[in-house]
């Protein structure tokens, strides 16, 4: 496994960390002994960052993360986790939505206090906004909480995720030097944070963790016409209508570009995202050991060639609506 740098906070971190979305709700049914030996998997090879949250079932995923770290020393291992906004709600947080109602202070500390019950920890190590809007720049309370945390000894560093239509929201956080960290969508279909968050974080020395580097799954190559989501599976939303066939036939053509040049899909998809330097972290989602050995893998492995890396800048793909996602 290799090791990165964390932003400025000294930690070195390992370049294939653990995302825990699917061990703690919406991707269908999920083994909890399962979740725990994947766990165990990733850490045995030597991945040390896990990246959890209050709402991955209400701290079902927290839990699982804490039956995990039981037996080892919790020093070795960088825990992260997220403050939900307040539901109900629109999430991401709508155009109207104020900071005093989604990320009130009574429901901050609480959901705080939950984390560290369920972590079965006195101090986590990232605690992350889980996500942000616009609006709430001129007046982004929730930071001022969270330097009390970490005054307080209850956290060790604070981070913001992106939201998913808006990641540039998040842009003066990190210039008014509020987060440690901050968590990007970033893969073959959505290189955004490339063009501005990548070298900003680099200049400010905020660290990066790379989530949903396999677009949901479709980025492994295992997405078929045929292939169906069971139910509760975010994956039915994220898919649907005619998005299935578009994302498959996009993934095949990639296929055929990558060829020989990596030893298939999902190891293509990794080293993609792990190769802009402000990239401390990719966090894939894992939901077996099996996931865990063939993510854990692709870190020794030397880098994507710069031939294979550039035809890959080329294949970002505009999905939203004034695009047709064509
Ligand atoms: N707003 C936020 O802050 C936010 C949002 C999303 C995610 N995240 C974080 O980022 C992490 C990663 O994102 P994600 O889990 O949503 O998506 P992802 O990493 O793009 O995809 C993960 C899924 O791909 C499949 N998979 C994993 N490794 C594989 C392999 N080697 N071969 C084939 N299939 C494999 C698994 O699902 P199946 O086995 O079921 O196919 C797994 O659940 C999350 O777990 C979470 O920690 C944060």
């Amino acid at each position: 496994m290799q090791y990165r740098s964390f932003g400025k906070l000294g930690w070195q971190v390992s370049s294939i960390g653990v995302g825990t979305w699917a061990l703690g709700s919406n991707w269908g049914p999920q083994d909890d002994q399962e979740s725990v030996a994947a766990l165990n998997k990733a850490l045995d090879l030597g991945s040390n960052f896990i990246d959890t949250a209050r709402a991955y079932g209400n701290g079902r995923s927290e839990r699982i993360v804490a039956q995990a770290l039981k037996s080892r020393q919790r020093d070795k291992v960088y825990v992260a986790s997220k403050i939900p906004p307040q539901l109900p709600g629109d999430w991401p947080p709508g155009p109207y939505d104020s900071i005093e109602d989604r990320f009130p202070a009574k429901h901050v500390q609480a959901e705080l206090e939950a984390s560290l019950r369920d972590l079965q920890t006195d101090c986590i190590d990232l605690m992350q906004v889980h996500t942000w809007s616009r609006a709430w720049n001129s007046n982004p309370s929730v930071f001022e909480l969270m330097a009390r945390f970490r005054q307080q000894g209850k956290i060790r560093a604070v981070g913001v995720s992106t939201p998913e239509h808006d990641q540039y929201a998040v842009l003066d956080l990190m210039r008014d030097g509020l987060v440690d960290s901050v968590q990007v969508i970033y893969n073959i279909f959505d290189q955004d944070a490339a063009m501005q968050m990548f070298p900003l974080a680099e200049q400010l020395g905020i660290a990066i963790i790379v989530r949903v580097p396999f677009d949901e799954s479709s980025l492994t190559g295992k997405l078929t016409l045929a292939t169906q989501f069971p139910e509760g599976d975010i994956r039915g939303n994220y898919f649907a209508g005619d998005r299935l066939a578009r994302t498959v036939a996009r993934v095949d053509s990639l296929q055929h570009l990558i060829g020989t040049r990596a030893p298939n899909m999902a190891h293509a998809a990794l080293q993609f995202a792990l190769q802009p330097t402000a990239v401390s972290t990719v966090i894939p989602g894992i939901r077996s050991v099996r996931q865990a050995e063939l993510n854990c893998a692709v870190s020794d492995q030397p880098p994507m060639s710069a031939d294979l890396a550039a035809d890959l800048r080329q294949r970002y793909w505009r999905r939203p609506f004034w695009y047709a996602g064509k």
